[in-house]
């Protein structure tokens, strides 16, 4: 049985403004990345394990279907990085919280996260994986804001791009709360 939207959002009492993104497209698309990834990984001459650095919370369901339709051998070491807003809404600065995976030498890595916006989290991800001489470093987020912060962030594999506007579920939170609606919605926030 399929939870519909809307019995969630009377339950969890929330102001789902609509659905953005269905679960059957996240579905399909996820599958299409894991395929280009995988293709990718083929694709290289050189061997060398994949560890993939999902960013917490946000990516953890991204990160749980996509790990299943990659066939490789892969190691999994999750990062924490929290982002600060300051007094405007673009100012933010991201830092990351206890250790990184140190074991990333001669090894390709993949980042992964929930959503592209300011690009703060992924640029400080990898630079400072970058210091532990890795192979290659590659990015994944399920989506991409179309604003030039997140259009102009490297990131080789992208979801979907979306407008500016926020959107929760599928990992995404409000507040810490909706992370596990099945679609991504948008929602309304309070701005004040
Ligand atoms: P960035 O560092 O500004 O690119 O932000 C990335 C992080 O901000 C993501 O991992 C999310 O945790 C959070 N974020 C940005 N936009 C949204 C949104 O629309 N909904 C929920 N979280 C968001
Ligand atoms: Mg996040």
């Amino acid at each position: 049985m399929t939870i519909s939207t809307t019995s969630y959002t009377k339950d969890m009492d929330v102001d789902i403004t609509k659905v953005l993104i269905s679960r059957e497209k996240i579905a399909k698309r996820v599958e299409e990345l894991a395929a280009e990834i995988s293709a990718d990984l083929s694709n290289t001459k050189t061997d060398g394990e994949l560890v993939l650095v999902p960013i917490l919370t946000g990516s953890i369901i991204f990160v749980a279907d996509l790990i299943r339709h990659l066939p490789h051998k892969i190691r999994i070491e999750v990062a924490t990085v929290e982002s600060y807003k300051g007094q405007t809404k673009k100012a933010k600065q991201a830092q990351i919280i206890g250790s990184l995976p140190r074991d990333v030498e001669g090894k390709r890595v993949l980042i992964v996260d929930d959503i592209l916006d300011s690009g703060e989290t992924i640029r400080l991800i990898r630079s400072e994986l970058k210091k532990r001489n890795p192979m290659s470093i590659n990015a994944c987020v399920l989506l991409r804001k179309e604003i030039p912060s997140a259009m102009n962030t490297p990131c080789e594999y992208i979801g979907f791009d979306i407008p500016d506007v926020f959107v929760v579920g599928y990992g995404l939170d409000y507040q810490s709360y909706y992370r596990n609606l099945p679609d991504v919605c948008t929602i309304k926030v309070d701005e004040t």
